[in-house]
């Protein structure tokens, strides 16, 4: 990035527009820049509080009269050396007409001379005017190197101990998806913790993230305790997953392998859709974020939204490997699918930059999406390429009816040989693996009131209480299973069965 950046700032790029939130960090690297530029320039930053300061000067030696950004802008067109000039936090007046033309008339005067404009702020906000002329740039969050720094400086001020190449590479590792910031404080938490800062301290380092990543309110941690044994059935979808565990190493790298984009399961409600996502993170080793889509909606400014999902992909791009989980992509995309545009188009130019970024996504991250209403899909997801697999998650077989069976009643009974599986998976026709757990839970609370213990037949009356899903959206689930017929790959193991259903 700082090397794009370098070659953006030597190429004579009039007008570079750097979104990023940490502001001290990315002046720092321009600063680096500019001193290694032959010839060597002058950096000054503008605010809207004290008008255009040379960078490294105290903040009162101000520029006469360069407070307004009109103003701002025509003092750096008079100016004649070579410099690089910040515009810190322009976004909320660039829309106004003179700041967009003084804009335009600087990049004109630019020509022939080394001098560029660089608009920082945490949001990208480019009027139309100027959409030809701008470079956006994405500052990245730290890498392991600037960490290492980071790290360093913290263990020298506080005399730390010094830490073997594997303990520093785990604390840098856990400290990914920070910025320089929010390492800093990190580290300092766990030195506080426990008056040190070994390999021991990691964990503390890794919680202390997971709630920074939370309160950014986009992205979130997930845990999941159950493992990919707490699924029942879905043989064939199991499969693939436990296939791709070591997928994103390097070994895999080097054999040739491609790395997995991502995969969409489709499918019934209820059937194990999220369960298998989830415990598909412990099952590859990577940590799971959940993208809250719901949540990238924000109509209080124009871009908001934009930058909210373009921060939460940064993030999880900066701790990759990982898997980004997106949960329920039917109701996450629907105003981009139909033909409203009631939002002012938000919701589909949002569509089309996440379709971007996993276009051209070159990092480690696993797309892993669930849905199930197909037809409120836009078509561009579906298209092969786009993931991986897309898996339908039918109803449950018999069989797999059973292994649910024995899974659930597992968890809450050491001894299950009392239940007849054979007659309650028969019994359970039409049954969602949410709905035969949720049946199970009614039988113990039927027993418990009675003070006993619960038997078959309270299972069994459970499930005669219940009308299945199946049954009262069955036009919905015909409807999913004929279009996934055609387009999904089963998950289930029995295709035979899968088939039998075409009929
Ligand atoms: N195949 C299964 N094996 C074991 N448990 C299951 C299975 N399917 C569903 N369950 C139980 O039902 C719960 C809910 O399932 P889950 O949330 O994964 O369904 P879903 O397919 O994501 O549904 P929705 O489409 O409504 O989001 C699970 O947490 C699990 O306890
Ligand atoms: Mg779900």
């Amino acid at each position: 990035m700082k090397e794009e950046l370098n070659i953006l700032i030597q190429a004579q790029y009039p007008l570079i527009y750097l979104v990023t939130s940490e502001e001290e960090r990315a002046e720092q690297s321009i600063f680096t820049i500019a001193q290694a530029s032959k010839p060597q320039r002058r950096v000054f930053v503008w605010t809207v509080t004290h008008g255009i300061v040379e960078y490294g000067q105290p903040r009162n030696v101000t520029q006469h009269n360069t407070v307004s950004p009109e103003a701002a802008i025509e003092w750096i067109i008079r100016q004649r050396e070579p410099g690089i000039f910040i515009l810190k936090d322009l976004h909320p007046f660039i829309d106004a007409p003179a700041t967009t033309r003084s804009l335009r008339d600087a990049i004109a005067s630019f020509k022939g001379t080394q001098k560029n404009i660089i608009l920082m702020s945490p949001m990208q906000q480019v009027p139309i005017e100027l959409e030809k002329e701008v470079v956006v740039l994405d500052f990245s969050l730290p890498d392991m190197g600037e960490l290492n720094k980071v790290l360093t400086n913290h263990l020298d001020r506080n005399r730390g101990r010094r830490l073997t190449t594997e303990a520093r590479e785990k604390l840098l590792r856990a400290a990914l998806g920070l910025t320089k910031d929010e390492a800093e404080k990190v580290y300092r938490k766990a030195q506080v913790t426990t008056g040190r800062l070994t390999e021991d301290e990691v964990d503390i380092v890794l919680s202390e993230k997971k709630q920074l990543i939370r309160r950014n309110g986009i992205l979130e941690y997930i845990e999941e305790d159950e493992t990919i044994d707490a699924v029942g059935g879905l043989e064939e979808l199991k499969k693939w997953l436990k296939q791709r565990s070591n997928a994103f190493t390097e070994r895999a790298r080097e054999y040739g392998l491609p790395q997995p984009k991502g995969m969409l399961i489709l499918g019934v409600p209820g059937c194990g859709k999220s369960l298998i996502a989830k415990t598909t993170s412990r099952l590859w080793g990577l940590p799971l974020l959940r993208l809250d889509m719901g949540r990238v909606y924000d109509g209080s400014m124009v871009g908001r939204s934009e930058a909210n999902l373009r921060n939460a992909l940064k993030t999880a791009e900066s701790i990759s490997p990982a898997i980004l989980f997106i949960d329920e992509l039917d109701k996450s995309f629907a105003g981009s699918a139909g033909s409203g545009d009631s939002d002012g188009g938000t919701s589909s130019r949002i569509f089309g930059s996440f379709l971007t970024w996993m276009q051209e996504k070159k990092s480690p991250v696993f797309v892993m999406a669930t849905a199930n209403r197909v037809e409120r899909l836009p078509g561009e997801f579906l298209r092969k390429g786009r993931f991986d697999e897309i898996f339908f998650v039918d109803l449950p077989t018999p069989e797999e009816r059973q292994d649910i069976f024995t899974i659930h009643l597992s968890k809450r009974r050491g001894d299950i040989s009392r239940f007849d599986l054979g007659q309650l998976s028969k019994m359970s026709d039409g049954f969602s693996g949410a709905e035969i757990e949720q049946a199970i839970v009614a039988a113990m609370y039927e027993a418990f009131a009675q003070d006993r213990e619960f038997t078959q037949l309270d299972i069994i009356a459970a499930l005669k209480a219940t009308l299945p899903l199946s049954r009262t959206m069955q036009e919905q689930v015909t409807a999913l299973r004929d279009w996934a017929r055609q387009r999904a790959r089963p998950a289930a193991a029995s295709v035979a069965e899968y088939q039998r259903m075409e009929f």
